[in-house]
């Protein structure tokens, strides 16, 4: 399963990036907004920025909603660097934006997907990512994770080559379950990855294995004397 981290903050972006295990970044206008980054210029260079970090696709989210305006704004933001990838919103336009940019070769990631049947558009139009959205759906009571394994199932079944890129995760817990039901990708918050890491018998561990450690050198120093 791929990583990626859901934010536009370069110091975390930098952080799981340094950790060795980042394979890609998605951001989305409110993601850019809480950076303060606003103004054409600024978030093209934010998003430039971003991409000479990741060796790796970095989800790049369109503002339009039409057509014609969707593909104006892919078509410059695809030019940013060749780790973009543009995300679309599911809606009818943006079903056929992805139809478009897919012809040209160009990568998209299908975003806000709630539902089997909106990834299954999103697919046949040749996204090369869903995008479901696991916290939302659980917020709402729905069983988030249980839309990854239909998806897994559907996307089996057909041989679709778009990947599920699992989003809106809340806790490590989230990732585990991704794992389990394959997602191909997990884009998580830095504390969610960061959670990962730990676990009381580790740090027990590794506490008691240091303090051997110590104590066997400072016997061995005490017989040299
Ligand atoms: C996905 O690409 C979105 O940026 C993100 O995962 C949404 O997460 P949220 O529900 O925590 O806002």
């Amino acid at each position: 399963m791929k990583f990626f981290i859901d934010t536009a903050n370069i110091e975390q972006i930098k952080e799981a990036h340094d950790m060795g295990i980042l394979d890609g970044v998605t951001t989305n206008p409110s993601l850019m907004a809480k950076e303060g980054i606003t103004g054409k210029e600024n978030i093209f260079a934010h998003y430039k920025k971003i991409c000479e970090i990741v060796h790796g696709d970095v989800s790049a989210e369109v503002i339009s909603t039409d057509f014609d305006g969707m593909i104006k704004e892919a078509e410059e933001l695809v030019k940013i660097h060749k780790h973009i990838v543009v995300k679309v919103p599911m809606i009818k336009d943006g079903v056929k934006a992805i139809k478009y940019l897919s012809s040209k070769g160009i990568k998209t990631n299908c975003t806000l997907i709630f539902s089997p049947g909106q990834a299954l558009l999103a697919a046949k139009a040749g996204a090369t990512y869903v995008s479901p959205f696991i916290g939302r759906l659980d917020d709402i009571s729905v069983d988030g994770m249980e839309l990854i394994a239909q998806l897994r199932l559907i996307f089996d079944n057909y041989g679709f080559t778009t990947q599920i890129l699992a989003a809106s995760i809340r806790h490590p817990v989230h990732i585990i379950q991704c794992a389990e039901v394959g997602a191909d990708v997990a884009t998580c918050p830095l504390s969610s990855i960061l959670a990962l890491l730990k676990h009381p018998l580790t740090d027990i561990g590794l506490e008691k294995f240091l303090a051997d450690h110590k104590a066997a050198s400072q016997k061995t120093e005490k017989v040299k004397v």
